[in-house]
């Protein structure tokens, strides 16, 4: 039976990840404030007293400063938070723990997709320091890093749309930005099938085509039966004080799929399962 720590265990995905980790055995959940063991992941000594006291077979490490444009104003919090925690995590491990890293689409450059997993050159700060932190969990023998985007609730993008189609609410649809996220419960099972896999390395992990940001809503709205009267269509680029970012962020599938013998779903039946 493993014992999984899962960091970020109070953000949008750790939840997803613990759940689907009861399945191996014992979880220990971890955040700033709240879950089982309250942790600074910035704060080495704390991380060090966090893993003596979960002692974890294995850590699923969710957490991360992700809002892209503050890490852009704020550079040092971000790379402590996307990049020294993970080194601290690799210092303290205790010998023979796996360490598992959910990493991010925006690694990728602003070039045309779908990318492979070689072709990073990110655009912003989240990116740059996000890839810090993979090559810190590279160090660790056995590391597995899964690149990937999600959608689900709560507070995700797709929740963002709903909620603005429900109230009526005008919302600018980007039709110059594409990616391929899977569903949260999706996400967390395939990294859970990763795990039992033995997988090593890193992969992107999404759906295995991808849509503009403006046709995901649509298919959003039209499975939840509800208008996009509201909306307007705009262009990421024009958008004021935003930090850069990829406009093609579709993440090439092959690796994860040929090493897990599976197909992924596609975007459209992601939505139509979610
Ligand atoms: N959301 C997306 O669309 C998306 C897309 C691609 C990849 N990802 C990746 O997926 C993972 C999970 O993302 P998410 O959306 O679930 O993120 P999230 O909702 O922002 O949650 C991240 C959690 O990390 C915690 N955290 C931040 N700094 C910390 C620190 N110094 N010490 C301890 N905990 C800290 C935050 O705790 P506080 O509550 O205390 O701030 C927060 O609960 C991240 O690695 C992210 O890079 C996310």
């Amino acid at each position: 039976m493993a014992r999984t720590l899962v960091t970020g265990a109070r953000g949008r995905l750790g939840p997803y990840l613990a759940a689907e980790a009861t399945a191996l055995g014992a979880v220990i959940t971890s955040a700033r404030s709240g879950g089982d063991v309250e942790c600074d992941l910035t704060d080495g000594a704390a991380v060090a007293s966090l893993l003596d006291r979960a002692a974890p077979s294995l850590v699923l490490h969710a957490a991360a400063m992700t809002d892209v444009d503050a890490c852009e104003v704020r550079p040092d919090e971000a790379d402590a938070a996307n990049r020294q925690a993970v080194e601290h995590l690799v210092r303290h491990l205790p010998a023979g723990a796996r360490l598992i890293v959910i990493s991010t689409d925006q690694v990728y450059p602003d070039t045309a997709g779908p990318h492979l997993e070689d072709e990073t050159g990110p655009v912003n700060i989240y990116g740059k320091t996000k890839l810090a932190g993979e090559q810190a969990a590279l160090e660790h023998p056995g590391a597995l890093v899964l690149r990937t985007n999600f959608f689900g609730p709560p507070a995700s993008l797709s929740d963002f749309f709903l909620d603005a189609f429900a109230a009526g609410r005008p919302v600018p649809l980007f039709e110059d930005v594409a990616f391929s996220p899977l569903h949260a419960a999706t996400l967390a099972r395939l990294a859970l099938a990763a795990v039992r896999a033995g997988a090593e390395g890193v992969y992107n992990l999404g759906s295995r085509d991808g849509m503009t940001k403006a046709e995901f809503a649509r298919a959003l709205a039209a499975h939840a039966g509800l208008s996009t009267a509201t909306a307007r269509v705009a262009r990421s680029t024009l958008q004021p004080g935003r930090a850069p970012r990829p406009r093609d962020l579709r993440m090439d599938v092959a690796r994860f799929e040929a090493r897990l013998s599976l197909t992924l779903p596609t975007l459209a039946e992601e939505i139509a399962t979610s």
